[in-house]
């Protein structure tokens, strides 16, 4: 079973995300926690290069930044997280396919590139969604308390304050259309809770998930086989 873990920064999805692993771990399942950008030691790289982008003098175009991303992502999803389903893991992914569309889509106005650029037979896998992503969902109020709370003051910060709502907007908008489309899929966890009633709706979530894996007709790992049986 694949999860996704999605939310803008501050949405406490990080700390969420050991819930859920300590959660099927306490009930004998194996987990192989990962992330994006990283994963894996190239990942690492790319996000590196990623989140210092900023500061370069001659900054990546979001098309640049895509194909960074992509190739992390083929990477991640072919040396991590398709050996560890085949496993019978469960494999649980801070950020994912959303962050593309809510970032590089939404905030950064490359929509239509996202899926375009995957049409090649040896990418196409990578359109595919996991079995269920989980969403945390806050608003910019809860996220200016967060930062206050923490007092640093870093480059994500400046970000932050320069994008202003941007991100916590173009998040509820990605995630309310795909809870209409998919409401089995896509879990929406209100985030703004205190941290023990987050972490209840996250377990909530997570027991219910995993009860109903079984009824997925194709799950992730199925769909994105099949797709490289006749792509490759
Ligand atoms: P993180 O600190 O929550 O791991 O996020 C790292 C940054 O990477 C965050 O600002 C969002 C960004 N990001 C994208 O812009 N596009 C993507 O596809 C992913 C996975 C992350």
């Amino acid at each position: 079973m694949f999860i996704s873990v999605e939310g803008p920064d501050y949405s406490g999805k990080t700390t969420q995300v050991a819930v859920i692993k300590d959660y099927y771990e306490s009930i004998g399942k194996t987990v192989t926690v990962t992330r994006e950008p990283g994963g894996t030691e190239i990942g690492m790289k790319i996000r590196e290069i990623l989140v210092q982008e900023d500061s370069l003098n001659d900054p990546l175009s979001v098309t640049e930044q895509l194909l960074l991303l992509y190739t992390a992502r083929l990477h991640h999803v072919d040396k991590v997280i398709i050996p560890a389903l085949k496993r019978g893991e469960v494999v649980i992914s801070d950020r994912y396919i959303d962050s593309t569309y809510v970032y590089q889509g939404l905030i950064y106005n490359h929509k239509e590139a996202i899926d375009e650029l995957l049409q090649v037979p040896t990418l196409k896998h990578l359109i595919s969604r996991p079995d269920y992503t989980f969403y945390y969902d806050i608003d910019f109020d809860t996220v200016l308390t967060r930062m206050a709370a923490r007092g640093v003051s870093n480059k994500l910060d400046e970000k932050y304050a320069k994008l202003k709502e941007l991100p916590i907007d173009a998040f509820k908008h990605h995630f309310y259309e795909l809870n209409k489309k998919d409401p089995g899929a896509i879990k929406i966890i209100d985030g703004c809770q205190d941290m023990q009633t987050v972490k209840e709706s996250t377990l909530e979530v997570s027991k219910a998930v995993l009860e109903a894996f079984g009824d997925i007709r194709a799950p992730y790992l199925e769909r994105v086989l099949e797709i490289k049986s006749w792509t490759w």
